[in-house]
């Protein structure tokens, strides 16, 4: 007897998987740059000052597009004390972190680095303290091919191919009050507007992103982005959604079922955007950036009342330590974005590298993976062709904050031209084991190729600096296919990725 049915078919596909649902974010923020993927004199560094175990292993994360320069940063950022010779480089107090910010690293070797990992540049324009033209600026300097001041500027500079950015967000979480240049919604609404406008006079084609809430707990939710919509509909093509999660009071049970909040809020922001394109009569569909996602635990950072003193070089800030129940609602979370990702077309775990992020660096040092670093580059690397939306029959529990939640959750992708698929699934229940049966008979499924389970006797087992590979993924011998139906066995608080033939 099983614990939960699944049954996958071809008539329940969302979309082709999208690469950019596995998008990150590196801002200049703590150690995430300087002391991350940064470090002229580790022994790994390359001539741009890049240590290449970082790298590595950013490759083997698989993540697509990089969001950057920030995050609250950019909206005190100038851009171009990034570029030209970095002996020259102005060194400015960076206001959102209250650190030093040398310039060492900008645009042009950021570029040359997502060269390097395979990544697509994502930027962020500042609309908290400047605007249009310093917009425009950045734009001309990144994409126009020559023969202009600034396209000239960044030929001289050493790359005289454009860098080609299709993705730029307008200005970052200008709803939350501790954005340095925080408006209400009608006067960003309006800014991002005319920010827009100009940037498609330059490029139709761009891509941009217009800010939505920074959580779903804001005042404004909701509100925000109809308004912030309404003003700026027809010259965007994503609102972006930012959402952190982490486990208060010891209520595991909740936490566990962190992505039914994920799953509100998709469905709030959609459902705004129709509004909006319904009442203006649009015939384009805005689509949803989720360009902020992870654990973060920010309640414990907040009232750490750590204030920092002077204006550091990257500080040790959100350095966060993911256990294994981080890394099971991780992948439940990027499980949520594959079952929406109709809507959700581009999504950046946030951060990458050492500030809440799945790969942390020692100075001089090695460099390791957190515990969510194994969900995300195993969906990263299995889910191909197009999304399977599962039906699931599953026993549900009751959780302080959602109220019911199911104990199983999936989603599935299947590759029509290799004639391969993959299962992912959460188990959510902290005591018992649950045995899963996958009817995959309308996908013709022969043989397991790949059963890895993350999940450990002690939930809260972490890699740490001295104990780099406590956990990971193991092989789940319980998985086996009998005439097109997969079972497998999923033990308590886990996460499991499947890969059939
Ligand atoms: O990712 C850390 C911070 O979280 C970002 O700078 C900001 O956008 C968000 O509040």
């Amino acid at each position: 007897m099983s614990d939960a049915q699944i049954a996958l078919d071809l008539t329940a596909i969302v979309a082709p998987v999208n690469r950019r649902l596995f998008g990150s974010f590196v801002e200049h923020l703590g150690r995430c740059v300087y002391d991350g993927i940064y470090e002229p004199t580790h022994p790994t560094a390359n001539e741009d000052g890049f240590r290449l175990d970082v790298v590595d292993l950013v490759q083997e994360l698989g993540s697509s597009t990089i969001r950057y320069p920030g995050g609250n940063f950019v909206s005190g950022y100038r851009w171009e004390d990034g570029v030209g010779p970095r002996s020259e480089r102005p060194k400015r107090l960076d206001l959102a972190w209250h650190s030093l910010e040398t310039n060492e690293v900008g645009l042009d070797e950021f570029a040359r680095w997502c060269k390097l990992t395979g990544s697509e540049l994502m930027m962020a324009v500042n609309l908290g303290t400047r605007g249009v033209l310093e917009a425009l600026d950045v734009l001309e300097y990144a994409n126009h091919p020559g023969g202009t001041a600034l396209s000239d500027l960044r030929a001289a500079n050493g790359s005289p191919e454009p860098y080609n950015v299709r993705m730029w967000c307008l200005g970052n979480e200008m709803d939350g009050p501790w954005q340095i240049g925080h408006m209400n919604a009608e006067d960003y609404g309006k800014l991002a507007a005319r920010t827009a406008s100009a940037m498609k006079m330059v490029d139709p084609k761009l891509e941009l992103v217009v800010c939505g809430s920074s959580g779903s707990s804001m005042p404004t939710f909701g509100e925000w982005e109809r308004v912030v919509l309404e003003h700026s509909y027809e010259s965007v093509d994503y609102v972006s959604c930012h959402a952190y999660y982490q486990e208060r009071k010891g209520d595991l049970g909740s936490f566990l079922a962190s992505s039914l909040d994920m799953e509100y809020f998709i469905a709030t922001v959609v459902t705004t955007a129709d509004h909006v394109k319904n009442k203006l009569h649009s015939t384009k569909t805005v689509n949803l950036s989720f360009d902020e996602w992870n654990i973060w635990y920010l309640d414990e950072h907040n009232e750490s009342g750590v204030i920092t003193e002077g204006w550091p070089y990257a500080p040790r800030l959100l350095e966060d330590v993911y256990t294994v129940a981080d890394a099971v609602v991780l992948g439940n979370l990027l499980i949520t974005l594959l079952k929406n990702s109709d809507r959700v077309t581009s999504a950046s775990l946030a951060q990458l590298v050492n500030v809440i992020a799945p790969i942390m660096t020692e100075p001089n040092g090695d460099a390791w993976r957190q515990t969510t670093f194994f969900p995300f580059a195993a969906t990263s690397r299995l889910a191909k062709g197009e999304v399977i939306k599962p039906r699931i029959t599953t026993a549900q529990y009751e959780t302080d904050v959602y109220g019911p939640a199911d104990l199983v959750d999936s989603v599935a992708t299947f590759d029509r031209t290799s004639g391969t698929g993959a299962v992912f699934l959460v188990n959510r229940d902290q005591h018992e084991s649950r045995t899963v049966e996958i009817d995959a008979t309308a996908l013709g499924a022969t043989g397991i190729l790949e059963a890895l389970t993350l999940s450990d006797d002690d939930v809260y087992a972490k890699n740490t600096r001295d104990d780099q590979d406590r956990v990971g993924l193991v092989d789940n011998g319980s998985a086996g296919v009998v005439e097109g139906t997969i079972t497998v066995t999923l033990p308590p608080v886990s996460w499991t990725a499947l890969s059939f033939a």
